[in-house]
């Protein structure tokens, strides 16, 4: 296909959207019809239901209909890439798109889940990274692009913990060169937690409908450090509202999101996203 001869064409009109199976749950509709609003933008975001097998020409479709860009979520951030004309570096390393951009036809896939973490986490709860020891629970998709991010604000150290040793150990190998990064089993989580600066939880244990359940026993928990959830729903999980209790500085997933969304809307306007406009439409739809 000449990508070069399929442009936007709703000239003026931004389409935008998300795919994933489900999607029905996606707050990104909800956060950016309310950025387009505050922007001044003429436009839509909708959710795309699209089962695994119809991706590909789900991607034809989006360059037929002209989508400006689109978000990608869980189960098709790897496949994508396939269906895409470029993937941005810091992307591949993560393996990992869950933002596209289509620039005059061409389609290229960026991951802005990472550094939308690491600027919240830095705003919102611990302004220098640079010299501190980051214990990372969990080594899935969201783990890859986390420790990516964190690396690139110079830690003292990133200890990835997770229940299955093994992946642990192979999301370190792939970031050996670019820090130091240790791997160790669930069996080792006291230990690790005891010396942390800042502790993260990457994994699903503590998100609804699970929201008794936790990834660290509290005590573990050394008292005055960061200590952050990529869970937004609940907004306070059980390991935050423990680490609290510690005298911890605590944060939340749903700063992850608004600038995960953020970045990814500034990739497609060219312009600042207003970061605390969408924040506030999350908040009032969790009531
Ligand atoms: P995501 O893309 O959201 O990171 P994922 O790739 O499925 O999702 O990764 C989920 C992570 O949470 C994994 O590290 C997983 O541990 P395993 O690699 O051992 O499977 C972790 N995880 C999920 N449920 C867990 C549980 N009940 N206890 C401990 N870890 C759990």
């Amino acid at each position: 296909m000449n990508a070069e001869a399929i442009a936007p064409k709703a000239e003026g009109y931004l389409l935008l959207g998300v795919i994933g199976c489900p999607v029905a749950q996606s707050k990104s509709p909800l956060m950016h019809g309310a950025a387009l609003k505050e922007m001044g933008l003429e436009g839509s975001y909708v959710p795309l239901h699209v089962e695994p097998e119809r991706l590909g020409e789900t991607i034809a479709a989006m360059r037929t209909l002209g989508f400006r860009g689109f978000n990608v979520t869980i189960p098709h951030k790897l496949a994508i890439m396939d269906y895409l004309d470029d993937v941005d570096e810091r992307a591949r390393e993560i393996g990992a798109v869950n933002t596209v951009l289509n620039e005059g036809g061409r389609l290229k896939g960026y991951n802005t889940d990472g550094i939308g973490y690491v600027r919240s986490l830095k705003a919102e709860a611990a302004p220098e990274l640079a010299g501190k020891r980051a214990v990372v629970i969990g080594a899935g998709g969201a783990a890859r692009g986390i420790v990516d991010a964190l690396l690139r604000e110079n830690p003292a150290s990133v200890t990835i913990v997770n229940r299955d040793a093994t992946k642990a150990a192979s999301l370190a190998d792939a970031m050996a060169s670019r820090g130091r990064v240790a791997a160790l089993g669930t069996d080792k989580l006291q230990e690790a937690a005891s010396a942390a600066d800042i502790l993260i939880n990457t994994t699903s244990v503590g998100m609804y409908p699970q929201e008794s359940a936790t990834p660290i026993p509290a005590e573990w928990i050394p008292g005055g450090i960061v200590v952050s959830d990529l869970i937004y729903n609940p907004l306070e999980t059980r390991m935050l509202r423990e680490a609290a209790q510690r005298g911890c500085t605590v944060h939340g997933g749903l700063g992850m999101f608004v600038y995960q969304g953020a970045y990814a809307l500034e990739y497609w306007t060219g312009r600042p996203a207003p970061a605390g406009v969408m924040r506030e439409a999350l908040l009032r739809n969790f009531g």
